[in-house]
This record gives C-alpha cells, structure tokens and sequence, in this order.
C-alpha cells in the first residue's frame, strides 16, 4: 500500500505542475504580502495514522495558513472554555463569503460557524481571556509546535503586518461584534491576535504533521497521551466538513468527501478518520477563495486511494 501511495503521490504532484499557472486561480491579493507569492507552486504531503510520510513538490517550503488556524484556535479555545464556547459561536454553514458580515445583525452578533472569520475572531477573543495578545500568540504558536512536534514553526511577521494594515473587513467584524457583546475585549486587540496567527508559516510536512490528531480519535502522533478526546476530534473533522471551505464546503465535500480546511494562503488541511492527515498547497485561488488545484489534488488522490468518509 505504501509504495502504491508514494507512486500515487508522486503522480499526482507531476499532473498539478503539468497545469499552466493561468488555469490554477489568482493568488489572494487584499492581503497585499500574500500577491509576492509564486503563483506556480505546488505542495502534497500525506502523513499516515502510522506516522509514515509521502511528500511531493514544494512540500517543504512554509506558506501563510490563514484560515488552515482556525482549526487549532478551535480546538485550544474548545479545551479552555469546553462547549461553553457553543454559546457565543454557531455550528452551521453560512452559505455565504468567509468575510462577510451580513447574518451578524439579524442573528445578534453570533457568527455562524468558528471557521468564518467573524467566528475565528470570537474564538481569538476566548483565547485572549487573561492574557496580553502577545502571550495569547505565543500559545496558540507553542501548541502548534506541539502538534506537529516541530518548534521551528513562527508567525511571518511581514504578513501579520500586512492583515494589520489592511483588515478593515475584520475590523468591521470585531467592532459590529463587540457592540453585541460576542467579542468582550478592545477588538484591536482581538484582532491583533487573530492576524497574527492566520500569519503562522507553515510547510505542507508540518500542517499534516500538526493535524494528524484528527486522524488518531485525538491522540498526540507522538505517543504523548491526548489532544482531544476522540468525541471532540470527531466533531471537530465534522465541523471542517460542513464549514471549512466556506460557501465552497458543499462542493469540497461532493468532490473530495474528506473534512478539509481552506487557507487564502493557498492551502488546504485534509482529514481522513483513522487514516492520514494531508496537506496540500497551490496559491491560485477559486471564486470562493479556496485553493483550485489543492482541491483537485485532494479529489485526485480521494479517487486513486479510496478515502473517504462516506
Ligand atoms: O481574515 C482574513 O481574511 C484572512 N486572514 C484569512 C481568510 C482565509 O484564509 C479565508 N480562506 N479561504
């Protein structure tokens, strides 16, 4: 199965740089430091229950995560607070842009889901709760080192800076939600938080390195006793399913049918329960703002391997 996977792998990383970069998306582009990125890169790395590892392509090289955090802010603010965190933030798809900030008034300030933005800046604002936002970064960094069991992982500060410059849309959101008294700090410091994370660097090794406690039932890969109990990481994949690639997520999972998360940096964390963590990366982006060819490739090897979990 192993020699078959790494051919599998290996095959599908040479069709995606077989694409011509005009076929792949645009790269984002209102975070002004993620337009540098090549638009030509292409990243693959399986990782399986067994700890044995395939990569392909530009696996290797750190790309922005942007949204790819909002599954480990989830999870850190899940074993802070526990289900309490269900009274400030949904579980529903929105149906609508990761950004927007439309359902927020009708719906008192709740975003729909964690893995929105307007969600992801609650569950920064749970993670700032008795810290000063440097100490809260700094966590949110210390677990995802651990995760992947790697403490070269850092936040690219040029990125960060740049979502500092430019979030107005965020901005809006963290404001409109601290009127209703979702976000409870000074939402400049929320947000502060919240950018620099979405700025974590992060190579496609380590991002299916630091999700494969999705795929163990919430064990740590390293043998190191448990990140989540097997209920949490469960309906942690459930939530990447119905939620994590946006108003794209009915789509993903009718193509690929593997809980996944989306990153406007081009990558794409994939889950398959009691199998492999995956991670993919090609910047061009689709309407929806996920990853064209990162969500090929997934479908690419869904097919060729079987996974699924339907
Ligand atoms: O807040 C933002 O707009 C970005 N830091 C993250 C958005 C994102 O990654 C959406 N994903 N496809």
């Amino acid at each position: 199965m192993s020699a078959d996977l790494e051919t599998i792998v290996a095959e599908i990383a040479a069709e995606m740089a077989a694409v011509p970069v005009a076929r792949r998306g645009v790269p984002a582009s209102y975070i002004p430091e993620l337009a540098k990125v090549d638009p030509g890169r292409f990243g693959l790395a399986v990782v399986l229950a067994d700890g044995q590892v395939h990569v392909a392509g530009d696996a290797d090289e750190a790309f922005s995560i942007q949204s790819i955090s909002k599954v480990f802010m989830l999870t850190l603010a899940l074993g802070k607070i526990g289900d309490g965190l269900w009274a400030r933030v949904g579980r529903e798809p929105s149906g609508n842009a990761f950004n927007s900030i439309v359902q927020l008034e009708a719906e008192k300030g709740i975003p729909r889901n964690p893995f929105i933005n307007a969600g992801a800046l609650v569950v920064a604002d749970v993670l700032l709760a008795g810290h000063a936002p440097r100490e809260a970064i700094g966590e949110i960094l210390q677990f995802v080192r651990y995760l992947a069991d790697d403490d070269s992982i850092v936040v690219d500060r040029a990125v960060a800076r740049s979502e500092t410059e430019t979030g107005f849309r965020n901005a809006a959101l963290a404001n409109y939600m601290r009127a209703f008294g979702t976000i409870t700090h000074a939402p400049e410091l929320t947000l502060g938080v919240y950018f620099h994370v979405c700025a974590l660097a992060m190579s496609c090794r380590q991002l299916a390195l630091a999700g494969r406690f999705l795929a163990l039932d919430g064990r740590h890969p390293g043998g190191r006793g448990r990140v989540v109990s097997a209920e949490r990481a469960r309906r942690i994949a459930a939530l990447m399913l119905t939620c994590g690639h946006y108003d794209g997520s009915g789509d993903f999972a009718f193509r690929v049918g593997i809980p996944g998360k989306s990153g406007v940096g081009g990558g794409i964390l994939a889950v398959v329960p009691g199998v492999a963590s995956v991670a993919v990366w090609s910047p061009g982006l689709n309407a929806v703002g996920n990853s064209t060819l990162g969500a090929a490739a997934l479908e690419q090897l869904a097919r060729r391997t079987g996974w699924s979990v339907f």
